[in-house]
C-alpha cells in the first residue's frame, strides 16, 4: 500500500483526487485514514475518479488516498460455500459476530477467507510433474457436500518442485512450489486472487446442448435452460421470481449455487438472509448452504457494492467450474444492480440515454452474462456456468430498457404474469410470451435419455396452447357454446394442461420436483387423452361426457397424486383411462350403427 494522491473532491460514492504517484484504471484503492476500498474508474490528467465501495460520509478535501498495485479481485480457496458476502467479499457472518450487526465497521479491511482454519490437504501430484494452466495439484474437503480441488491460478503452467503431503493447513501456508517455462518459482497457497472483471481463461466452449434440469416442468419441456446458458425472469412485483430461483437452487442439477441479492427495500434482503441458509438440500437432506456462496448487498451500503457483486458472484462461479463443477449463479434482482449503474452514470454526470440508464447499460449486461458457458478448461476438467437472473421492470412494464438489453443476452426468457400469478397459477411463467432457443439444443439429450418421441409430444402440446390462446379470443366474443365441438375439446384439454402440467405448486412435497421421466409421463397422459377424445368427439360424443369421465380430474391430479418413484402408477392410470374412453368410444359407435 504506498501513498498516490489525494482527495479533491467528494461526491456521494465518487471521490475525485490529485494524483502525486501513478496509478491504474481500475486500481483498488484505499481512501483517506479509514482506508476506505475504492476502484479507479478514469484518469485524466494528474487527476482520477474512483467509485468508492462504502459509504463517504466525513470523507474530507486534502485526506491521502493509497494504491494497491493490483485491480480489485476477490480471494478464491476453501472457506467460500456457507458464506455470506458482501459486494467486495467481506464476510458479513463473521463480522457480524464481532460487532453484532450485519454492518460492517467501514474501512474494516477483513479478509475474505478464515485465515486459521486448517483444511485438511491431500496433494495429488508429485515433485516433477509438468502441469498445465490451473492445474489441479489436490483437494480439500471443504463441506459435507464438496470437494474443494486445489487449482494453480489458470494462467499459470510449469513444473512442482516441491509439494506437501497431506495433512492440515491453514490458507496462509505455502503448499508447493512451482517453477514456471521462465525458472521463475512461484509459491502456491490453498487459495490465491483473481481480477473481478476478468474472465478466468477456458479452452473450449462447447455448444448448450445438456439441459439444466430443474424438475419444474414448464421449464424443462418448454423453455429450458441449457447448462452454461443464460436466462431471465422478468416479473412484476410480487409475481415469483425469487420463489422461481428457490426452486432452481434446490432441485437444479448445478452443484454448486452462487446467490448475488441486490435487495432495494432493506427488509428484502434481510429475508433472503434469513431465509436461504434455512433451505434444505433435497438431495442430501443437508443445509443448501453448504454448498452455496451468497453475496448481499444491504442496504447501508452504497450503490457501488451493488455494482461490484454481480461480478464477485461470477468470479467465483468461474473458480468452481474450473474444478469441473456445474454452478448456477442466481442475480436476484439485475433490476437494482442496473439502478445503481444509473446512479452511479448520473453523479458522473454522462449523457444519459433511455430513461436515465447510461447508454452503456447493454454492454455492462454483455460483460456478465457472456460469462456463463458450458467449457472446457487448459486443466482438461469440464464444467459450467449458468446465469439466472431475475429483472423487476417498474410497474411490470417488459418494455423498459434493463428488460429489453437482457434479451438481447439471454437465450431463455421466462415472462412472470401477473394476472396467473394473481389466479394463484404458479409458476406464474406465461407459455405464450416466453421462450428459449435451448430447445433444439437440448433435444437429443431429451430423445436419448428420456424418450425418443419427446420433440413431437412437446410441439402438440405446444400447439394446443397457441391453438387455445386464439380460442379465447373467439369465446370472449361469442361464448365457448358456440365453438364446434372439436375446439370446445381443445378448451378442455387444456384446462388439464394448465392445472394439471403447467401449475407447480413449490410447497408440495410431491409436487415440488418432477423427474424429467415423470414430466414425459404426464405430458403423453394429456396428449393420448386428446386424440382418443378426440376421434370419440368426431363420432358424435358431446363434450359433457368427455368432462364428466372420471380420469378427467384424475389426469389433473397426477402431478400431486402420484410420486415420481412411482412410474407404475402411471401406466396403470393410463390403462384406466383407455378403458374409459374405450367404453364411451364403443357407445358412440352404437349411437352411429343404430342411426343407420
Ligand atoms: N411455484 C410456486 N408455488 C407456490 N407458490 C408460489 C410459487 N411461486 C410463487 N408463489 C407465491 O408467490 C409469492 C411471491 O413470490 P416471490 O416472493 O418469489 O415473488 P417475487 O417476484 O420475488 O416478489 P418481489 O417482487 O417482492 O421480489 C410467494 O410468497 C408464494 O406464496
Ligand atoms: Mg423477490
Amino acid at each position: 500500500m504506498k501513498l498516490v494522491g489525494k482527495i479533491t473532491r467528494v461526491n456521494g460514492p465518487l471521490v475525485s483526487m490529485e494524483i502525486t504517484e501513478s496509478v491504474q484504471l481500475m486500481e483498488m484503492v484505499y481512501i483517506s485514514h479509514l482506508k476506505l476500498v475504492g476502484e479507479v474508474l478514469s484518469i485524466e490528467d494528474a487527476s482520477a475518479v474512483i467509485q468508492v465501495y462504502e459509504t463517504t460520509e466525513g470523507i474530507k478535501l486534502d485526506e491521502p488516498v493509497y494504491g494497491s498495485g493490483l485491480p480489485l479481485s476477490v480471494e478464491l480457496g476453501p472457506g467460500l460455500l456457507a458464506q455470506i458476502f458482501d459486494g467486495i467479499q467481506r464476510p458479513l457472518e463473521a463480522i457480524a459476530k464481532e460487532t453484532n450487526s450485519i454492518y460492517l465497521k467501514r474501512g474494516a479491511i477483513v479478509s475474505a477467507l478464515n485465515r486459521d482454519k486448517k483444511w485438511m490437504f491431500t496433494p495429488t501430484v508429485m515433485v516433477g510433474a509438468v502441469l498445465a494452466k490451473g492445474a489441479i495439484i489436490g483437494s480439500v474437503p471443504e463441506t459435507e457436500l464438496v470437494i474443494h480441488h486445489i487449482m494453480i491460478p489458470p494462467n499459470l503452467k510449469g513444473t512442482i518442485k516441491t509439494i506437501s503431503p497431506i495433512g492440515n493447513y491453514t490458507i496462509d501456508e505455502v503448499i508447493a512450489t512451482l517453477e514456471d517455462e521462465n525458472g521463475t518459482i512461484h509459491e502456491l497457497k490453498l487459495a490465491h486472487r483473481w481480477p473481478v472483471k476478468v474472465p478466468r481463461p477456458y479452452k473450449t466452449r462447447f455448444l448448450p446442448s445438456e439441459p439444466l434440469l430443474t424438475g419444474q416442468r414448464i421449464i424443462d419441456i418448454f423453455f429450458p435452460v441449457a447448462k452454461g446458458g443464460a436466462v431471465a425472469i422478468p416479473g412484476g412485483f410480487g409475481t415469483g421470481k425469487t420463489i422461481t430461483q428457490h426452486q432452481l437452487a434446490k432441485w437444479s442439477d448445478a452443484k454448486i449455487v452462487i446467490y448475488v441479492g441486490c435487495g432495494e427495500r432493506g427488509n428484502e434482503i434481510t429475508e433472503v438472509l434469513e431465509e436461504f441458509p434455512k433451505l434444505i438440500d433435497p438431495h442430501t437432506q443437508r443445509p443448501l448452504f453448504d454448498r452455496t456462496v451468497m453475496i448481499a448487498n444491504t442496504s447501508n451500503m452504497p450503490v457501488t457494492a451493488r455494482e461490484a457483486s454481480i461480478y464477485t458472484g461470477i468470479t467465483i462461479a468461474e473458480y468452481y467450474r474450473d474444478m469441473g463443477y456445474d454452478v448456477a449463479v442466481m442475480a436476484d434482482s439485475s433490476s437494482r444492480w442496473a439502478e445503481a449503474l444509473r446512479e452511479l452514470s448520473g453523479r458522473l454526470e454522462e449523457i444519459p440515454a433511455e430513461e436515465g440508464f447510461p447508454a452503456y447499460l447493454g454492454s455492462k449486461l454483455a460483460s456478465f452474462y457472456e460469462r456463463a458457458g458450458r467449457v472446457e478448461m487448459h486443466n482438461g476438467n469440464q464444467g459450467s456456468v449458468t446465469m439466472i437472473a431475475a429483472v423487476s421492470p417498474p410497474g411490470g412494464d417488459f418494455s423498459e430498457p434493463v428488460t429489453q438489453n437482457t434479451k438481447r443476452f439471454v437465450r431463455a426468457f421466462w415472462q412472470l404474469d401477473k394476472a396467473l400469478a394473481s389466479a394463484r397459477h404458479y409458476p406464474s411463467i406465461n407459455w405464450i410470451y416466453s421462450y428459449s432457443e435451448y430447445v433444439d439444443y437440448i433435444s437429443p439429450w431429451w430423445e436419448k435419455n428420456i424418450d425418443p418421441d419427446i420433440v413431437n409430444i412437446r410441439q402438440e402440446a405446444y400447439n394446443l396452447l397457441l391453438r387455445e390462446e386464439k380460442l379465447q379470443k373467439i369465446v370472449k366474443l361469442i361464448g365457448a357454446d358456440a365453438l364446434p365441438d372439436n375446439e370446445r375439446l381443445v378448451l378442455e384439454v387444456v384446462q388439464i394442461l394448465k392445472d394439471g402440467f403447467l401449475k407447480q405448486n413449490a410447497y408440495d412435497d410431491i409436487d415440488m420436483y418432477t423427474t424429467p421421466e415423470k414430466q414425459v409421463a404426464i405430458l403423453k397422459l394429456i396428449m393420448d387423452f386428446y386424440k382418443e377424445a378426440g376421434l370419440i368427439v368426431a363420432q358424435g360424443a358431446p363434450i359433457f361426457e368427455i368432462r364428466a369421465l372420471d380420469c378427467f380430474p384424475m389426469i389433473i391430479r397426477a402431478r400431486i397424486e402420484i410420486p415420481n418413484e412411482d412410474m407404475e402408477g402411471f401406466k396403470k392410470l393410463s390403462l384406466f383411462i383407455k378403458d374409459e374412453l374405450n367404453t364411451l368410444r364403443l357407445k358412440y359407435e352404437r349411437v352411429a350403427k343404430g342411426a343407420k
